[in-house]
């Protein structure tokens, strides 16, 4: 018997099947992936499961009982956990608060203080998290504030933990721990559901995976027998001959980069931040910014489009310095920015497509000029052919769209302004495989036609792949900068690895 059957499970949206019959079962002492492209119907699946929408038709077992969780909370009860994407806790509030917010041990008409450190103490030592409780969440690393989400989640009755897109701001190391205690909570009988987009983690942590497509099931199989191969052809519907004879980007770097300086920083730098660094960037150039999570990255990024005031240091656009005091200046100086914490810093959930992706462009050209419904229609036509955005129409709401539809929208948004400059922070992230290549694709087309881009990736491989210049940050340092020849991936993982910053002169080609 399954710990959890989902049988036949039907969910429509207005003009959409999400889920069209699907069945789903997980044992006890299994993690068990869940994969399929953006808008596959993954998060649906979990939300009716935990009880954020009611199926049309179909119904859910857990241990051979049917239940029917109306709720987040009553599911949870039930012993089904879930830990999102984004973090829900309070940075301020110490990690205990955070562990028992809401459901605090009460005495005698007070909280239970006592009680409740015992029971963080337990909770955390239950996922080998040796830290003080009584500290405040903010001074932990993300990975460590997400194993406190999923100490949060898993009561002691949990007997199902889903993790939907739980690595995707983690660093191989977070990852590796991540996925120790998801072996560890296998072990005492949890079963597991895991979504990612990336392949090797999938394959490297789960026993089973369900592949979607369309809101339909297509398969469910053991880990070890499917290749990847096979995997993504099943995701994306495509025969395995038209998979490999797909070619991947292959490069061309080093050509068609103008010599205009389009921007340069000299000794620009912020305490605590990033240290004083130079930076040129050229007409057509996809200038790469490689290092590990908190190496300094974004913050560099956030200098020059003026989220963050540098205290040393000074910005040129093309040859002329400018100040950057706002990201409202720097759209006007051409510069555009796709912030990687997407979440918070771009969607508006309530907006349509439309409204969303002419957002950057109306705003440029000023408010007082709209755009006809006409030429807004035309280039959001244009945007939802281009990236593939899967919507029904262009007029429902972003917040309805799937996590990598509503991303794609936001990196519309931004081409849609037209910038001759654009900063892309983490831009495939939690975007399937077969819209990666296609928006990688498109960032070299716009790089042909001039646009110089600065590419921000925790993913190696697609910095190295797609820059024609690197620059390597460690420790909030830039440690070096690489091209040519020696632009590869084993020398851009010896520097992030390396204790002590190598002199630039040494690498440089
Ligand atoms: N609240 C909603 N209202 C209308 N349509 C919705 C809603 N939630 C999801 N959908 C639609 O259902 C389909 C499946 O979305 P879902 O979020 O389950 O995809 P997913 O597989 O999780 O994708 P991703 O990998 O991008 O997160 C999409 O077409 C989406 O637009
Ligand atoms: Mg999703």
């Amino acid at each position: 018997m399954p710990l959890l059957a989902m049988k036949n499970i039907t969910k429509t949206f207005p003009g959409v099947m999400a889920l069209d019959g699907v069945n789903f079962d997980l044992c006890s002492g299994e993690a068990h992936s869940l994969v399929g492209e953006n808008g596959a119907g993954k998060s649906t699946l979990i939300k009716v499961l935990t009880g954020v929408y009611r199926q049309d038709e179909g119904e859910i077992l857990l241990e051979d009982k049917r239940i029917q969780p109306l709720s987040p909370f009553e599911s949870q009860r039930m012993g089904v956990s879930t830990v999102y994407q984004e973090i829900n806790l309070v940075p301020e509030l110490s990690v205990e608060e955070n562990l028992f917010l809401g459901r605090q041990p009460m005495k005698l008409g007070r909280i239970d203080w006592k009680k409740i450190r015992r029971m963080a103490e337990k909770a955390l030592s239950r996922l080998n998290l040796q830290i003080d409780p009584s500290m405040p969440l903010s001074s932990f690393s993300i990975a460590t504030q997400q194993m406190i989400a999923i100490a949060r989640s898993l009561d002691i009755s949990a007997r199902v933990l889903i993790l939907d897109e739980p690595t995707s701001s983690l660093d191989h190391h977070e990852v590796e721990r991540l996925f120790s205690i998801i072996r560890k909570l296998k072990s005492e009988g949890l079963g597991v559901i895991f979504i990612s987009h990336f392949l090797d983690q999938i394959f490297e942590v789960s026993d089973r995976l369900t592949i979607l497509r369309n809101g339909q099931l297509i398969e469910t199989c053991e880990v070890s027998r499917i290749s990847r191969l096979e995997l993504v052809a099943k995701m994306t519907g495509k025969s395995i001959e038209d998979l490999k004879t797909a070619q991947p980007y292959s490069g061309k770097k080093g050509t068609n980069i103008g010599k205009r300086e389009i921007l340069k920083a000299e000794r620009l730098g912020r305490k605590k931040d990033i240290a004083p660094f130079d930076l040129q960037l050229h007409e057509g150039e996809i200038l790469g910014f490689a290092g590990l999570l908190g190496s300094g990255r974004t913050q560099a990024a956030e200098l020059l489009f003026g989220l963050k005031q540098p205290d040393t240091g000074k910005i040129k656009r093309e040859g002329v310095e400018v100040s950057i005091r706002s990201p409202q200046k720097a759209v006007q100086y051409g510069i555009g920015f796709l912030p990687e914490d997407r979440k918070t810093q771009g969607i508006f959930p309530d907006l349509s497509v439309r409204e969303n992706i002419i957002l950057a462009f109306q705003s440029k050209k000023g408010w007082w000029k709209p755009l006809s419904r006409k030429k807004q229609e035309l280039i959001t036509k244009n945007f939802i052919e281009t990236l593939q955005i899967k919507t029904a129409d262009m007029e429902k709401p972003v917040g309805q769209l799937s996590g990598g539809n509503q991303q794609k929208v936001i990196l519309a948004r931004w081409l849609a302004s037209q910038p001759e400059i654009i900063i892309l922070d983490e831009p495939t992230r939690g975007i399937d495989v077969g819209a990666k290549a296609e928006i990688e694709s498109l960032i070299h087309n716009l790089c042909s036609e001039g646009l110089s881009i600065i590419l921000i990736s925790g993913e190696l491989e697609e910095v190295e792949r797609n820059s024609h210049r690197i620059m390597v940050f460690r420790d909030k340092v830039i440690v070096s900068e690489l091209e040519g020849e020696n632009l590869n991936l084993p020398n851009i993982m010896k520097l992030i690895a390396e204790g002590e910053a190598n002199p630039r002169e040494t690498i440089q080609a």
